[in-house]
């Protein structure tokens, strides 16, 4: 098995309407302006269990051994992964943490049982659209080409569950302009609105996370940009060579919206996760096809071993949190 091989075809993963809830408590004009020593010092965000028992084969860009998850989770923020296969019980491997370019996000398809790794993402719930990519290291972005303003965007990014794309780094820039240029011929010129406008104060340009954008030293306006010949250019577009350029924010053009990292996943998982690691395994265990699990793990006796003390443990759990057991069995939804 090779990890470094990417997944293929990226099959629309369609679950339009719970969406529009997760992005509804974003608001943004009651937040206040941050301060740039807020923006350094954020607290990094959380990996979350999306499938126990399982090795996705997204792009591994770092490997370690790592005491705990936690000490995975800071590695694969250093390395700017947006997911991880964590090897919990891995004492005895030179790398059980493993940081990933992107998160599974159209089918799981790149997913496999593994007997002993557990996969974790930023985005824990479904990555739901058509028209939504990774940029490796930055994150995950849905590309709207139909035209509209800058609010409309602002508002439809929003109803996505994201903010309008942040570009404040040269791989986000550049990441995102790939994008764009996909929306147009390779001679014309095309734009897509980001993240940033100086509507309230002329000159002080704000990301849609309310971040100021001097506090970042990266620019890429292009050449006599930023420029405001009309009263309205305010807001901002990337165009496809990687630049940046201020347009009335009346005129309409496609978008890019830059996707939340999402909290916790189901209950069930979460119920999962809070297992120590033997319980865990063995709700996993419960869940696996043992046929496929034997079949696609490098060690069967390892695996047939997990298999007894996850039965016999099942077995124990089942009788003591009867409740737990039908919400990790498959009847996903039932309360
Ligand atoms: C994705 O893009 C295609 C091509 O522009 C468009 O027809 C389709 O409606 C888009 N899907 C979504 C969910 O935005
Ligand atoms: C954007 O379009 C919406 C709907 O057509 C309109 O209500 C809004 O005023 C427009 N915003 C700007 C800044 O033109
Ligand atoms: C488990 O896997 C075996 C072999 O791949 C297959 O024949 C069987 O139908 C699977 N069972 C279930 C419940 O998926
Ligand atoms: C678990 O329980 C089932 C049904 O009660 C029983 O048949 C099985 O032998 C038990 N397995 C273990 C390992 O205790
Ligand atoms: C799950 O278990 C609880 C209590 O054991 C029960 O009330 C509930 O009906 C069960 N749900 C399903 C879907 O079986």
């Amino acid at each position: 098995m090779d990890p470094r091989i990417k997944s293929g075809g990226k099959l629309a993963f369609l679950i339009a309407g719970a969406l529009a809830a997760w992005g509804a408590c974003a608001g943004r004009s009651d937040e206040k302006l941050m301060r740039c020593a807020e923006i350094t010092k954020k607290p990094a965000t959380r990996f979350h269990l999306v499938q126990p028992c399982s090795f996705s084969r997204m792009v591994i860009v770092g490997l370690t051994r790592a005491p705990s998850l936690e000490r995975c989770a800071v590695f694969a923020h250093r390395k700017q992964g947006l997911a991880i296969n964590y090897n919990q019980a891995g004492n005895d491997m030179a790398s059980n943490c493993l940081v990933l370019d992107c998160p599974e996000y159209d089918t799981l398809l790149s997913l496999q049982p593994h007997s002993s790794f557990d996969y974790y993402s930023l985005y824990s719930r479904p990555i739901p659209e058509e028209n939504t990519t990774c940029i490796p290291g930055v994150g995950m972005v849905y590309l709207h080409r139909g035209k509209v303003n800058y609010s409309e965007a602002e508002d439809l990014c929003e109803n996505k569950g994201g903010r309008l794309a942040s570009v404040v780094s040269e791989s986000r820039t550049n990441g995102l302009s790939r994008l764009v240029a996909t929306l147009g011929t390779q001679n014309k010129l095309t734009v897509a609105y980001v993240g940033l406008a100086d509507t309230k104060v002329e000159g002080q340009f704000i990301s849609s996370k309310n971040e100021p954008l001097r506090c970042f030293p990266y620019r890429a306006w292009a050449p006599s940009e930023p420029r405001h010949k009309k009263s309205r250019e305010d807001c901002a577009v990337i165009d496809s060579r990687n630049s940046w350029r201020v347009v009335d924010c009346k005129s309409k053009h496609p978008f890019l919206c830059e996707l939340t990292p999402s909290g916790p996943l189901q209950d069930d998982v979460q119920a999962c996760y809070r297992l120590a690691d033997i319980k865990m395994k063995a709700m996993c265990l419960a869940r696996a096809n043992y046929s496929e699990f034997l079949s696609t793990t490098e060690n069967p006796d390892r695996c047939q071993e997990l298999e007894a003390i996850g039965m016999a443990n099942l077995n124990r759990t089942l009788s003591a949190e009867g409740s737990l057991h039908n919400a990790t069995m498959g009847t996903q939804g039932a309360t």
